[in-house]
């Protein structure tokens, strides 16, 4: 078995995976989101306290397990520098207690394989990694070759569904927050520009279409006009135009080069209009497409156990003293 541990973010997981079934033996989250909601995002030193404290709460329940396990794997890049330092400290501590070698587990790589939990992968596939920290389509063809073909030169889908939250002040994470108040709304109320439109590049930006909600939003309040049907306005018209600035993009791209399968993963791949759309699409062009399970979308553990076991299989271990923490991708 190997236990997995994640803290990237804001989200404290351990999960403990076994080798030859895959099967997730174990699998805990203790999530931030309410302690970071007043802020309106997350604040790395309160997430790094917060994982300080729960992530020895949830490892004190994997101990039965101490005797079965043949490694230890931790997120070590990208994501909060002061955050996932906590997880890696905790298995470096674990390594040199139990006496076992450690895996340093990419979490975009964990966010691909989370399609892949107690299953065997079935690769190739293109990927659309939606996140609070990345927007990216990724051509895989295994653990090890993998290539980003589009990405967000400024901020990513998820990260402006968390920004058009705060602006409205409804809290945070704003993905969950603003698709549930653009359901009340009309999607036409508004009419905001499509990103990138005439560029014929697969890349994606959202900073303009965030200015754009900001102005509409300081004109409502102008005005003293922003009442909950207007909020939910606004956030329907966002979703609308955010959704299909990706569809847009994907288009182009399955256009040049129609894939076989693809998979949306990551937190904001829990878009149910995003995931309606991209299910249309491969419909089109008959292609396989592979969903995360909700419950596997947001950062956890069980997706890093799932990629670790893949690492362990092809002794890909890291050396104590070269494990360290990175906040960008490797
Ligand atoms: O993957 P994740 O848990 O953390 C990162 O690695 O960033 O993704 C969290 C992001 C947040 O920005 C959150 O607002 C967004 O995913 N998100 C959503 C939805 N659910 C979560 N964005 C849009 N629609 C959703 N339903
Ligand atoms: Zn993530």
């Amino acid at each position: 078995m190997i236990l997995s541990i994640e803290s990237s973010c804001d989200d404290s997981s351990i999960a403990i995976t076994k080798i030859d079934t895959l099967e997730l033996i174990y699998h805990k989250k203790i999530s931030q989101e309410i302690d970071h909601s007043v802020y309106g995002g997350v604040v790395p030193e309160l997430a790094a306290r917060l994982h300080a404290e729960a992530l020895p709460k949830i490892l004190e329940e994997c101990k039965e397990y101490f005797k079965e396990l043949k490694a230890i794997a931790v997120t070590n890049a990208p994501g909060l520098s002061v955050t996932l330092t906590e997880g890696v400290m905790m298995a470096k501590a674990l390594s040199v207690s139990l006496k076992l070698p450690i895996i340093a587990v990419n979490h975009l790589k964990g966010h691909i394989y989370s399609c892949f939990i107690e299953k065997k992968a079935l690769l190739p596939m293109t990927v659309l990694l939606v996140s609070g920290g990345h927007t990216q389509i990724i051509e895989v063809k295994s653990l090890e070759e993998m290539q980003i073909v589009g990405q967000t030169s400024d901020d990513s889908f998820g990260e402006s569904f968390d920004k058009v939250a705060k602006m409205l002040h409804l809290g945070y994470p704003g993905g969950p927050i603003v698709q549930e108040s653009g359901q009340k709304g009309s999607d036409t109320a508004y009419d905001f520009p499509i990103p990138l439109r005439q560029s014929p590049n697969i890349e994606f930006s959202f900073s303009g279409l965030k200015n754009a909600v900001r102005m509409a939003i300081l004109e409502e309040e102008k005005q003293n006009n922003l009442d909950e049907q207007k909020i939910a306005n606004i956030c329907a018209s966002f979703e609308k135009t955010a959704v299909a600035h990706i569809l847009m993009k994907l288009k182009k791209y399955f256009k040049m080069k129609p894939p076989q399968r693809f998979a949306i993963v990551g937190g904001a791949s829990a878009n149910i209009r995003l995931r309606g759309e991209c299910e249309n699409l491969c419909k089109q062009y008959d292609c396989e497409v592979i969903l995360a399970p909700l419950q596997y979308c947001s950062d956890n553990a069980a997706m890093i156990g799932r990629v670790a076991v893949e690492q362990y299989l092809n002794d890909d271990f890291t050396h104590f003293d070269l494990l360290d923490v990175h906040s960008r991708i490797h």
